[in-house]
């Protein structure tokens, strides 16, 4: 198969992947409108092609947090990473580290930290839920700092998980998901022997490690309802950023006042994110939503985004929309998931050249050119 774009890596992860690992990255909630909005919304915005500019030079780095970006992209994170290819973790944090990106790695994450940051030389991020074990939270985060992760990104969208009906129909939960993943996997031989046998241990690994035993993965879906907490408020963010010295970031920000607040908190930054359509389905794109937070608090924390980028012309989009740096879900993991490290190597170095495209033709030399005069309002 021919791969240039998201898309191919879309159909080729299909074709490797076992359908309930396949629907689990695919999928968002309920009837997935949200989902569906990211990514039409975001590719409605109309840039203003402009011509004759001389663009021989176009500078598309740039600095967060003293780190240097070789693209305005960092890695959101994805749990259970090391499913979808051999050590998952490993081989996207060394992509990432090679086109000089950071990778975010999930709470969930097959792979520990202590298995991935030391085959890092750029410092690794680290993204942490509530857990009602406020115990694992503190030994995570000890953890982390211990294996120089430079940045904290707490994810405050997923208090309780989003009913995702792709899961029940494709063996991820409901009845018989077990056996019914056996006979996937066995209909899917590439994944079994690469994945399924040489990729073990499959568990938890950063709980596993905090409990001294394999957190398994059978009930995955249970596992993430029964340990996540919906008391969680602003006040229960203030020991963490205490403890954690370096930045911290407030993933799954949608609403002004919520920006706002994560202000007064003291952030380092937000990710204006719903999930990637995968927690509350029918609320706004991000694409929708990120005029009007950046309106709120551009210049105040950095502006990260995700939900429904596919290719270098959305990073350009979401940047005149407002953010300083985009985040990928999707688009890398299905990289990953077809072609492994290379594939998340090949899909950065396809961003980099739709970016450098979308620029000469919208005339922005800069990163920071880019805004509101970037975009057609018809
Ligand atoms: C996620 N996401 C996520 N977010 C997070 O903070 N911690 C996590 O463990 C996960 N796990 C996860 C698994 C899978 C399979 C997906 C697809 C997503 C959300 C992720 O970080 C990001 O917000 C979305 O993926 C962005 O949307 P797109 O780019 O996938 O459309
Ligand atoms: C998800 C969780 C793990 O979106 O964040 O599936």
């Amino acid at each position: 198969m021919i791969i240039s774009s998201t898309s191919d890596y879309r159909k080729a992860a299909q074709a490797k992947l076992p359908p309930f690992l396949f629907h689990y990255i695919d999928g968002g909630s309920y009837n997935e409108h949200t989902l569906r909005r990211n990514c039409e919304d975001l590719s409605s915005i109309a840039l203003k092609q402009r011509v004759l500019k001389n663009m021989s030079d176009i500078n598309i780095t740039t600095k967060v947090f003293g780190e240097s970006f070789t693209l305005p992209i960092a890695l959101s994170p994805v749990g259970l990473t090391g499913m979808y290819s051999k050590r998952g973790e490993v081989q996207a944090a060394l992509a990432a580290e090679q086109k000089g990106i950071p990778f975010t790695m999930s709470t969930v994450s097959v792979c520990p930290i202590e298995e991935v940051a030391p085959k890092l030389k750029r410092p690794m991020w680290f993204q942490l839920y509530v857990l009602k074990d406020r115990g694992f939270m503190r030994n995570v985060l000890e953890r982390a700092k211990e294996a120089g992760v430079s940045t904290l990104v707490f994810t405050v969208d997923m208090p309780v998980p989003g009913a995702r009906y792709r899961d029940l129909h494709s063996g991820m939960s409901g009845p018989n998901a077990a056996m019914r993943r056996v006979f996937q996997a066995m209909r899917h031989p590439d994944w079994a022997f690469n994945v399924g046998v040489f990729g073990k241990p499959h568990d938890l690994g950063n709980i596993s490690t905090y409990r001294g035993k394999p957190t398994k993965l059978e009930d995955y879906i249970g596992w993430l309802g029964e340990n996540f907490d919906p008391s969680i408020c602003w006040k229960d963010l203030e020991w963490i950023r205490d403890f954690w010295d370096g930045p911290m970031i407030i993933k799954g920000i949608l609403d002004q006042q919520d920006a706002k607040d994560a202000v007064s908190f003291g952030a380092d930054g937000i990710v204006v994110s719903n999930h990637g359509g995968r927690q509350l389905d029918g609320v706004l794109s991000s694409a929708k939503a990120l005029p009007y937070i950046a309106d709120a608090v551009k210049g105040d924390l950095k502006i990260f985004v995700d939900s429904g980028i596919r290719s270098g012309l959305d990073v350009v989009r979401m940047l005149a929309l407002g953010a300083d740096c985009a985040m990928l879900g999707r688009s890398y993991i299905y990289a990953l998931a077809a072609h492994g490290r290379a594939g998340v190597e090949n899909l950065l170095d396809l961003y980099e050249k739709e970016m450098r495209v979308a620029m000469t033709l919208t005339g922005a030399n800069d990163i920071s050119q880019l805004n509101h005069d970037s975009l057609m309002h018809i």
